[in-house]
């Protein structure tokens, strides 16, 4: 079955696959501690590194591209609460605030 792992310095959690709904709100949903201030795509708390699955995952949005900067979005990182997973497959994400 395919599944979401999140990775923080908490632990690692292995979570069902939901789609249209965002890591943060996942996070949240599971009690999986994931930082988190504005949920808007500007404090970058929930800066997230996506180690598998990018495939998976949504556009990178427009508040990403304004948050992050090009280099960073290159190595894999986005923002916690404007990822969601479109369709079924392994996405594992690890939690990398700065
Ligand atoms: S919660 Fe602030 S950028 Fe994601």
């Amino acid at each position: 079955m395919e599944q979401l792992t999140l990775i923080s310095r908490f632990g690692t959690h292995h979570l069902p696959i939901e789609t249209d709904t965002t890591i943060v709100h996942l996070a949240k949903k599971h009690q999986v501690r994931w930082g988190y201030a504005c949920e808007r795509g500007n404090c970058a708390q929930c800066r997230t590194k996506v180690v598998e699955g990018s495939e998976f995952l949504n556009e990178i949005t427009e508040a990403e591209k304004l948050r992050l900067r090009k280099a960073e979005r290159a190595e894999g990182y986005r923002l916690g609460c404007q990822i969601k997973i479109v369709k079924q497959g392994r996405v594992e994400l690890a939690h990398r605030p700065y």
